[in-house]
């Protein structure tokens, strides 16, 4: 059965995250969408750690589009347990999955074109983890930076 995949986007990525809902609607994929609905300007920490809450305590994974997808990671990649994937191609997209076990998928609308952005979600979620040597490196990301 195919998973939820969770989407949000600040005012520069509503555009490309109605697209990919339709797309992946006609896939069958289930659909969060966690904001936000409209072009007017709002802050993207808000609708990353919406998605981001939803991501770890379903164990699914999301889509987050801001301008570059730069903002929407650095907040993403705060939350222990979220390893979030800014991807402009589709080797990118691949390896954050096989490798990274990436669970957050972070576009810029105003860097990817609309097909290259289909590829990419597409690979991402079609691609998956392949522990191994991979695992105990996940771990050390877990460690505690604070000093
Ligand atoms: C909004 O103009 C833009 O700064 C934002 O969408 C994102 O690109 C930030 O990283």
């Amino acid at each position: 059965m195919l998973k939820t995949v969770h989407l949000a986007s600040d005012h520069a990525g509503v555009a490309l995250k109605s697209t990919l809902i339709e797309h992946l609607a006609t896939q069958g994929y289930a659909i969060q969408n966690h904001g936000a609905n409209s072009i007017q300007s709002c802050d993207y920490p808000v609708y990353a750690q919406a998605l981001c809450k939803a991501v770890l305590a379903h164990g699914d994974l999301g889509i987050l589009i801001c301008g570059t997808g730069l903002g929407m990671s650095m907040m993403a990649n705060r939350f222990r347990g979220i390893r979030a994937a800014v991807c402009t191609n589709e080797l990118l997209a691949s390896t954050s999955r096989r490798h990274n076990n990436a669970n957050v998928l972070c576009l810029g609308e105003r860097i990817v074109g609309v097909g290259l952005a289909l590829a990419i979600v597409d690979t991402f979620l079609q691609s998956k983890f392949e522990g191994g040597r991979h695992q105990g490196r996940l771990a050390m990301l877990d460690c505690n930076l604070d000093g």
